[in-house]
């Protein structure tokens, strides 16, 4: 007999003195970081205007260099990047996009704000990225572009995505806000789309210290629209004299010389510390997908996984126990692994479109029974991973995963009795509010 889960009262598996900052604490900063801002703050310029001389052009030709486009624009965040992406696009105000039903607000925030609709998208029931089939059903006479977002890490069907957008006369921009340095058929992502935007917040696999965003393409016009809607519509090109001369309708999304220096240190790790990561992920991974009912990522053929969060579905039939049902299932687990220490979280409660900023569109998020299902059935790990030390930690959450699959009937038995509301409920209780 194996020790008792700790939901039933038994030892907690991952201690808190396990998890220190030298094995699950992100970003890794190192002394390259600590003297690329010094630098900076020696020497500067601290701004983006640097005339190609400073850190932020010099980050912009890294990661133009990396992903493989003719041209980088660094920007105050993720947000920002998809906003002046579409922004330089010149779409009609009024056009819809295309937009998976899962993903982050931050994928469709700026549609919004740059006047656009955003037409929601269910996703692949396996790995939860727009559904090709889902978004040529979707398309109407007034669709201009699709956002791929390579959610988790894992990037998007671009085939069958770049496909449909040149059946349909369709921009295509990538949001690769979660997959840095993943590949697609040997590509790098953001760099298949007419203009790409990543993140580099904190908490992402290529992060700054603190906030910022690049946008690449291989147009030089998107490109100079993308630098020039950065700040207030003004010509800053290198070289040429500031004329205070607003041009477009646009405000300052600029990103700061030390975030800049601190990403490219990151920059110059990302692609062993995405190694070292897989191999990691992947050993973690494989022992729980020992584990009856719980499903873990796959990586379809020609793709690599950036694994930027890992989300697990739980299947009550294959566990053995079809009297209970996937939400309830997950909920019991849920609370079970919490309880030995293991930091399973919900990412995205509702489907996009039922988010309560999209009140007034009209959405329905039953239109999205597959992202609904996702959101209900599944429990993502976030951030602890990304460190690549993190192996010891991973193998003592895989521990607890066992210890509670060990005593399943039981942990379910526990907590089948609670009362029960999907993740969704809060907004339903939001909009009874109102
Ligand atoms: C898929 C996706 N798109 C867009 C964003 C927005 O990026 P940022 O937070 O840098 O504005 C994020 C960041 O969380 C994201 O995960």
């Amino acid at each position: 007999m194996t020790e008792q889960p700790a939901i039933l009262g038994g030892r907690q598996t991952v201690r808190r003195a396990a998890t220190t900052r030298a094995r699950i604490g992100w970003p890794v900063v190192t002394d390259e970081e600590q003297n690329a801002v010094a630098d900076v703050l020696a020497r500067g310029p601290y701004t983006s205007n640097d005339a190609g001389r400073g850190a932020v052009s010099a980050l912009e030709s890294e990661w133009a260099g990396y992903v493989g486009t003719r041209y980088c624009a660094a920007v105050a965040n993720g947000t920002a990047a998809l906003e002046l992406s579409l922004a330089a696009l010149d779409i009609e105000p009024g056009s819809e996009v295309l937009v998976p039903a899962l993903t982050f607000v931050g994928t469709a925030v700026p549609v919004a704000q740059r006047g656009l609709v955003p037409v929601f998208v269910d996703v692949d029931p396996v790995d939860y990225t727009i559904d090709p089939v889902a978004a040529e059903a979707a398309i109407t006479s007034r669709t201009r572009a699709i956002i791929a977002v390579h959610l988790h890490g894992l990037p998007c069907d671009m085939t069958a995505l770049r496909a449909l957008a040149e059946r349909h006369g369709l921009y295509l921009v990538e949001d690769a806000a979660q997959a840095q340095g993943a590949l697609y058929g040997g590509r790098r992502v953001g760099s298949m789309g007419d203009v790409n935007a990543t993140s580099l917040n904190v908490v992402k696999n290529l992060p700054t210290c603190g906030e910022g965003g690049l946008i690449t393409t291989d147009d030089e016009l998107l490109y100079e629209r993308a630098v020039l809607y950065r700040q207030f519509g003004e010509d800053l090109r290198a070289g040429t004299e500031r004329d205070y001369l607003s041009r477009v309708m646009a405000g300052n999304e600029k990103l700061s010389a030390v975030q800049a220096a601190f990403t490219s240190c990151q920059l110059r790790r990302l692609d062993t510390d995405s190694e070292r990561r897989d191999k990691v992920v992947r050993g973690f991974l494989d022992r729980l997908a020992e584990l009856p009912g719980v499903v873990v990522p796959r990586v379809p053929e020609g793709r690599t996984h950036a694994w930027h969060i890992l989300r697990l579905r739980f299947d009550p039939i294959a566990a053995g126990r079809p009297d209970v049902s996937p939400g309830v299932f997950r909920e019991v687990l849920r609370q079970a692994l919490k309880a030995e220490g293991v930091p399973v979280q919900p990412y995205q409660v509702v489907p996009l479109p039922g988010q309560p900023l999209f009140a007034s569109y009209g959405y329905r998020i039953e239109d999205f029974p597959v992202s609904l299902g996702v959101i209900e059935e599944t429990l993502t790990l976030q951030r602890w991973h990304l460190n690549p030390e993190s192996e010891p930690v991973l193998h003592l959450c895989a521990d607890a995963f066992e210890k509670v699959w060990s005593h399943l009937d039981r942990v379910v038995d526990h907590g089948r009795g609670l009362p029960y509301r999907p993740p969704w409920h809060r907004v339903t209780e939001l909009e009874e509010d109102v």
